[in-house]
Order: C-alpha cells, then structure tokens, then sequence
C-alpha cells in the first residue's frame, strides 16, 4: 500500500493567486491562448484537454439545475448568425456601444468608462471626443459583400429565445411561467478584452428566459436571484468570495426595470460572474412590432390575451470556470514538502479518477486497465503510469482530481485497491468488487 501523507496548513496567498492560476491553466492543459505559435491572437483562447472536460461540467451543471431537474424550463440551441433585423428590434444595432476614446498623445484606444481620464499606456490626459463603437462583429453571409448580405455573430444568446418564442409556446403547449434555456458562444468586440478569459472577445453564455405573467414579475424576479447565488454556493464558491449587488437606476441597460448582480471577488476586486435583469415586455413587444407577429399568450381560462414580462438569469460560463479555479486554488504541505491542489467540487473536476498502477511492471498493467474500464463508463478518468506515486499524486492534486485509484501488488493477492482522497490525502483499501459503489457513493456525498 502506497505511503500515506498529511497535510498541513493552507499557505496560499491572494495577491499573485492570478498568476498562478494562468501559469496553472497553461502548464496543465486547462486554457492556451489562441493561435500562440503565430504570436498569439489577442483575447481569445483555446480550451485544452483538462479545460473542456471542465468547462463542459460547468455547462452541463447549468444545464442540469435549469432545464433538467425542472419541468417549466426547456432548451433551445439558436443559430449564432442572424440578421440584422433582430438586432435593430433588439436595440443592439442602436445602443449596444461603449465610449471609445483615442489618446492624443500615444494614440492607444480605450473605454472611456474604464481609464478615469488617464491614459493607462502613457499617464497622458488629452484624449479624442468619445465615440459610440458598437460591439457587435458584422459579416456577409453568402458570396455578395453588400449591405444586402450584412449579418452578426450574435453578442448575446438572449434574442434567439425571444425570436422562438411562438415556436417554443406552440411546440411544447408551455404556459407561463415557463422558461427557455440556452448555452453557447457569443461575440462582443470589446475595446479593452481583458483579465485572462475575464472579458474576451469570444466567450460562452448560459442564459434563461422565463416568462411570466406580468402580476407576477417581481416575485419571480427575487426568487431567480436567490436561486442562482445558491448554485454558486452549492458548487463551491466560499461565501464571503460571492455577494448580490442590485443595479442603480443609472446602471441598467435599456431593456432592463431591475437588475442584480452575482458578483466574485477577483484578485482585483468584486466583478459580475451573473446578471440577473428584470426585462420587462421589452423584448417580446420590440420583436413583435419589428416583424409583425403576435408575440402573446392566451390564457384561457382567463380568457386574456397579454405579452409576458420575461425574467433573465445570464452567466458567463467561461468566466464562471475561472472563477471556479481560483477559488479552489490551494497551496499546502505534505509531510513538509510544498503542493498546490485545485480544491474543485468533483463535479467540477475535469477527471474523477485518476487510476494509477503503482509500478509501470508488466505485471500491474491488465488488472490496472480492468479496473480503468469499469470506471470509465460512470466517472471521467485519466490514466497515468509515469513517475513515481508520489509524483503522480501531486499532478492529480494540482488539477483537482478528487480520488485516486492505485493498483498495487498486493491487489494481485486480495482484489483491492487503494483509494486517496485529494483534499485529506487519507487513504482506505477497498474491494475491487465494491469499489464503483465506493465512488458513486462518495459522488453522492458530495451531491446531497
Ligand atoms: N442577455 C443579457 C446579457 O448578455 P451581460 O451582462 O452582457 O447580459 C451576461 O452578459 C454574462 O455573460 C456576464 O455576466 C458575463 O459572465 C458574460 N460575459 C459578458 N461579456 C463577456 C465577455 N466579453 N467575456 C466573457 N464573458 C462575458
């Protein structure tokens, strides 16, 4: 049986916490920047063999917690190219801007909400008129570059909600309250992408519409609010790293008449992991009057016809991941020596297990890949038979691996493994027979 360890204090320390977790997310495959072996393409990344196995998680936790486990919200996967008609009834086309400045002297652009009148290149403070500079990336769909053929990547998945809503209300004979949910990549010309995968300029969204009837908008309002911060909560986020924040009337955006924020503390400071926006009838009523069909319901019994209020939980999910790392980002010792370990709700983790033959001998090797191909139609497993185990228990800590499996000699003898738990490094010999049973019950554990 492998040697078992302790560990001792928690060392980690905030101020350089960002660092580390890029450093992290490279060396370790999470996150690479795009197009590196170019130079690099500025503010969009690529997500690598640990990092979509957990920004998948983060999706299908989402998805789980508001689509499936419900049975008044259901999916939709809308088109990332559209028209633009729905962005001019959508109000993307005339407000979705921020305030672009040049500076006069090193002629860098900037946010001009986002310098307090300092240039943050050169310290200068003559800076251009501001400009409204649309976010939205415009291109041509199909082999005519004309105004004709004008379209846009969307910025937000929110509007192929509302432009399905008659479809989505017709095919499931849904009523309100009910909500539609979608997950997928969304793209804003930001003027200052920054913060590793903080703000960029491709990103993935995890958005819901739920409809309401109008009465009822508030209610249904706090109870989302609430309803969200305790997914953050329940996937591991400390509590005093998570607060609410409700807008100020001079804050909201055009559709909005109430919006909160899930905020994190970054290792800059509280910044927007969700928003939670009470949009009114804007949306079904703009795209109502832009294309002429009637964006409505009928209540029957009622006998009333009226266009729901809509509430609108939107997170990020790219962004949530991040939040995620860092918050599990954990320095300690064990038996004296210095290890980092991602402190990820299992759930999270980009592998569950991790089966580790205790010697690389052609001995260990078939049972080993035994007990692998019994896990792995139940937990996402990495297989590692380099180093020593000592060494292979550290890069599983480091990328959050919750339990590791090892096969040793004597599981040859008496059919057991040895199962090491991430975070206490405690080790039990389990019966290779029960040892499926043995994870999903601490899975469940987890999940209660
Ligand atoms: N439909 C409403 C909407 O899109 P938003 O606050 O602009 O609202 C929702 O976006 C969430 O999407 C944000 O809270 C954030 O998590 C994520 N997000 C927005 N812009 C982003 C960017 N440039 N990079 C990464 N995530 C972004």
């Amino acid at each position: 049986m492998p040697e078992p360890e302790a560990p001792d204090d928690t060392v980690s320390e905030r101020s350089d916490l960002m660092e580390k977790v890029v450093g992290l997310c490279k060396r370790r495959g999470f996150i690479f920047q795009s197009a590196e072996i170019y130079g690099g393409f500025r503010s969009t990344y690529d997500y690598g063999p640990l990092g979509v196995n957990m920004l998948r998680n983060v999706k299908d936790l989402w998805w789980e917690s508001m689509v499936q486990r419900r049975d008044d919200v259901v999916g939709l996967d809308a088109a990332v190219l559209s028209p633009p008609a729905v962005w001019a009834a959508s109000g993307h086309l005339a407000t979705f801007t921020d305030p672009l400045v040049d500076c006069m002297n090193c002629h860098q652009r900037w946010r001009e909400d986002k310098i307090d009148g300092v240039c943050p290149a050169c310290g200068s403070t003559e800076f251009t008129e501001a400009r409204a500079f649309n976010l939205m990336f415009k291109t041509h769909a199909g082999p005519l570059e004309d105004e004709g053929a004008v379209a846009y990547l969307r910025p937000e998945t929110a509007q192929g909600m509302f432009i399905n809503f008659l479809n989505v209300l017709q095919s499931t004979r849904k009523k309100p309250p009910f909500g539609i949910a979608q997950v997928g990549k969304s793209f804003r010309n930001e003027i200052t992408p920054q913060n590793f995968v903080f703000r960029t300029r491709e990103f993935e969204q995890m958005e819901m519409e739920y409809f309401v009837p109008p009465a009822e908008a508030q209610r249904w309002f706090e109870y989302w609010l609430d309803h969200r911060f305790r997914w953050y909560l329940d996937l591991g986020i400390p509590d005093d790293q998570l607060r609410l924040r409700h807008h100020e009337a001079s804050e909201l955006s055009h559709y909005s008449s109430g919006t909160a924020d899930v905020e994190f503390l970054f290792p800059w400071g509280w910044d927007e992991l969700e928003g939670i926006a009470n949009r009114s009838d804007f949306d079904l009523k703009a795209h109502a009057a832009a294309s002429g069909e009637k964006l409505e319901y009928y209540d029957q019994t009622a006998n009333e016809r009226y266009v729901p209020h809509v509430i609108e939980p939107a997170a990020g999910a790219t962004r949530t991941m991040m939040a995620f790392l860092l918050a599990a980002y954990t320095e300690d010792q064990v038996g004296g020596e210095a290890r980092t370990l991602l402190k990820l709700d299992p759930r999270l983790a980009p592998y569950q297990v991790g089966v580790l033959p205790l010697s690389k001998k052609d001995t260990l090797e078939p049972l080993a890949r035994q007990v692998l191909g019994m896990l792995q139609p139940h937990f996402m497993c990495d297989y590692d038979t380099t180093q020593s185990i000592g060494k292979r228990y550290r890069r599983q800590d480091e990328v959050g691996t919750p339990w590791c499996v090892t096969i040793d000699f004597d599981s040859l003898e008496d059919d057991a493994v040895t199962v090491r738990d991430r975070d206490t490094t405690e080790q039990v010999r389990v019966p290779i027979a029960g040892l499926l049973d043995e994870l999903r019950h601490r899975m469940d554990a987890v999940q209660a």
